[in-house]
């Protein structure tokens, strides 16, 4: 009886293994899609911005400046200026006023509106 039940179990343990981990692939996708931003327009808008001022970032010409960090792993990082977490509503954020979402940080406002700052973000999860 036991014998003949195994392989059901089993399969049914497969199936239940295979759910678990579809579910939990897809619940780490989220953070790495900003909805409504495109990367490319967000790359061109970093370029129009001259964030290469004061960044190193991939696929965007200028200076490459170091008055900020690198963002060439920006996608994949767990904090967005070493304490906030890395989150697309966070990012989005950042990019607009960054000293108000961390007080004393030299990254300046830029005057970066809403739509541009998704676009943007869209463009940093893409750095990986
Ligand atoms: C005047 C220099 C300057 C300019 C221009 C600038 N940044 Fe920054 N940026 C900084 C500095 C400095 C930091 C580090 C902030 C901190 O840790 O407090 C930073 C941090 C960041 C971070 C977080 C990096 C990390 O490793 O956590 C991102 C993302 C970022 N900048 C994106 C941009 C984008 C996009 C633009 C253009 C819209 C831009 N920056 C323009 C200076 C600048």
């Amino acid at each position: 009886m036991l014998r003949a039940s195994l392989p059901t179990r089993l399969t049914t343990g497969a199936l239940l293994c295979a759910a678990v981990l579809a579910s939990g692939c897809a619940k780490e996708e989220p953070a790495s899609r900003v909805s409504g931003g495109d990367p490319e327009r967000g790359r061109l808008l970093v370029q129009q911005y001259q964030c290469a001022a004061c960044h190193f970032i991939p696929e965007v010409q200028g200076p490459n400046g170091d008055a900020g960090p690198s963002l060439e792993s920006m996608g994949r990082l767990s904090y967005i200026a070493g304490s906030i977490p890395n989150q697309p509503e966070n990012m989005i954020r950042f990019l607009q006023n960054p000293p108000a979402v961390k007080p004393g940080t030299l990254m300046p406002a830029l005057g970066i509106t809403d739509d541009e700052a998704r676009h943007m973000a869209a463009f940093m999860y893409s750095l990986k």
